[in-house]
């Protein structure tokens, strides 16, 4: 069983969804709730874990086996629980993650093809927690990836066909239709001011059920 952190949120979504725009926002209507908050991203979020994260995304010589990718995404996250998340969820602060456990389900699982079950096991062993909402940032994968594109380079991941993407969104649709308590999808090809006022809606209403004392 998986313990819910209720004053963690994660933000999910395909590239280009407009996360790290929106992780931005969160952070601040939580601050003007009066709460600290500590906003963060995976893979990395520690030194040792951002090391990994360089492993992970850098264009190697050598591209990591299947299995290393999901390990590695694991040994990052599981320091990133240990050492920074639990930590501040202990100091009364809220923590705000870009991307977390349900990108592994959508990339490694639906995308790359690795056995569920065994990302599950993992999830159980290695991470233990989750949060109590994730925001899933839905976006037509075209749209997403010119807004990458616009933007500059492409990581080793970003580089992957479309067909990759497409799988990497419907695996992050199953999951949010199995958990729509947790997960709220909202459709991210709108104009960002449309994004950033229903976000502020469900982030606000969510956070006055767990403001600290
Ligand atoms: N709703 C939107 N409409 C149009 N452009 C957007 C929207 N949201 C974000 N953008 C722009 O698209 C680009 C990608 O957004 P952002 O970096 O927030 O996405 P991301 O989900 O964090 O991407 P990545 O998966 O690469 O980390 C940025 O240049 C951002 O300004
Ligand atoms: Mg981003």
């Amino acid at each position: 069983m998986l313990q819910t952190l209720p004053r963690m949120i994660s933000l999910e979504g395909g590239e280009g969804a407009g996360k790290s725009t929106v992780i931005a926002l969160i952070t601040k209507v939580l601050r003007e709730l009066g709460e600290s908050v500590v906003q963060t991203r995976e893979p990395g979020g520690t030194p040792y874990a951002e090391d990994i994260r360089q492993l992970l995304l850098a264009d190697h010589i050598e591209a990591p086996a299947k299995d290393v990718e999901v390990l590695l995404m694991f040994a990052a996250r599981a320091q990133h629980v240990r050492k920074l998340i639990l930590p501040s969820i202990a100091h009364g602060a809220w923590v705000v993650c870009d991307r977390f456990t349900d990108a592994s389900f959508a990339y490694q699982g639906a995308a790359r093809g690795i056995d569920l079950q065994k990302l599950e096991l993992l999830n159980q062993q290695f991470v233990g927690v989750q949060p109590g909402l994730t925001l899933l940032l839905d976006v037509d994968v075209p749209v997403g990836l010119a807004r990458v594109d616009a933007r500059g380079d492409r990581d080793r991941i970003e580089k992957e066909p479309a067909a990759f993407f497409e799988a990497v969104r419907q695996g992050y649709l199953t999951r949010a239709q199995a958990e729509p308590e947790r997960i709220r999808v909202i459709d991210a090809n709108r104009d960002p001011q449309v994004v950033a006022d229903e976000v502020r809606e469900i982030v606000t209403a969510y956070a006055q059920r767990h403001l600290s004392a």
